[in-house]
């Protein structure tokens, strides 16, 4: 085993506000929905609101930085290994079997992991940021103080906010749930925070593959 920088700066910060952002996210958007009582509703909206327009700050960084670091380039989705990994998460993980997959710092995701978080980037997070600002622009105010309504439906908008706000909800929990699956229970998530894990040694033939494969700058 070797102690590998595997999560750069950035990356861990913008992992973990957008943790927190989608936690806040959802209390304050499940009392807007009246599903409990922590705010109050008018401070339900407003700190939903702030903290909308915080994440798509965040978002917008984080575009910049996967495109400029080439890190993009590990979320291209292959099959190699696919079937391997389904059956170690199903069978082999209750039986102590190895990882059927090695994670470098040029290949740090397993074939189920690149396509979970390709969807969680492409479709969930697009899904609720598209539906909360045509939430947030259904009526607007032009120059002349007059009204517009927007010509869709509000109720269908909600829909389709709620929903996507339920499967990022299941997204979370699955999510914790297999941050524990690696060496041990508590490996990756001291590796989100610290920047460093401890990853078996690479040989030489896989690594000089990877090599060939990517070429994701240190940034
Ligand atoms: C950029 C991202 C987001 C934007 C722009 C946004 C925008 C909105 C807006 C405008 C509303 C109506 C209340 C209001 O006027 O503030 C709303 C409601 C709501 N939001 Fe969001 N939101 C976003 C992200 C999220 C996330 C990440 C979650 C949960 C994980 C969430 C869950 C909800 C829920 C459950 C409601 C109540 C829906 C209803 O019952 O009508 N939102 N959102």
């Amino acid at each position: 085993m070797k102690k590998v920088y595997i999560y750069k700066k950035f990356e861990r910060f913008w992992h973990w506000t957008q943790a927190a952002l989608i936690i806040f996210l959802a209390l304050t958007g499940f009392e807007v929905h009246n599903s409990f009582t922590i705010f109050g509703f008018e401070q339900a909206v407003f700190y939903h609101r702030i903290a909308s327009y915080m994440l798509l700050i965040l978002i917008a960084f984080a575009i910049f930085w996967h495109f400029t670091t080439g890190e993009w380039k590990q979320y291209v989705p292959t099959t190699k290994k696919l079937k391997e990994q389904i059956r170690y998460y199903t069978k082999g993980i209750f039986k102590g079997e190895p990882h059927p997959t090695k994670k470098t710092t040029l290949s740090k995701l397993n074939p189920l992991q690149i396509l979970t978080y390709l969807a969680f980037k492409v479709i969930l997070v697009p899904l609720i940021v598209i539906s909360g600002l045509m939430y947030m622009f259904y009526k607007t105010i032009d120059k002349n103080d007059v009204v517009i309504i927007s010509g869709y439906e509000l109720k269908t908008v909600a829909i389709v906010h709620t929903v996507g706000a339920f499967l990022l909800i299941t997204f979370l929990i699955v999510h914790v749930y297999m941050t524990t699956t690696g060496h041990t229970p508590t490996s990756n998530i001291k590796a989100m925070i610290t920047g460093f894990e401890n990853l078996e040694e690479e040989d030489k033939e896989n690594s000089e593959t990877e090599n060939k494969k990517n070429s994701i700058t240190e940034k």
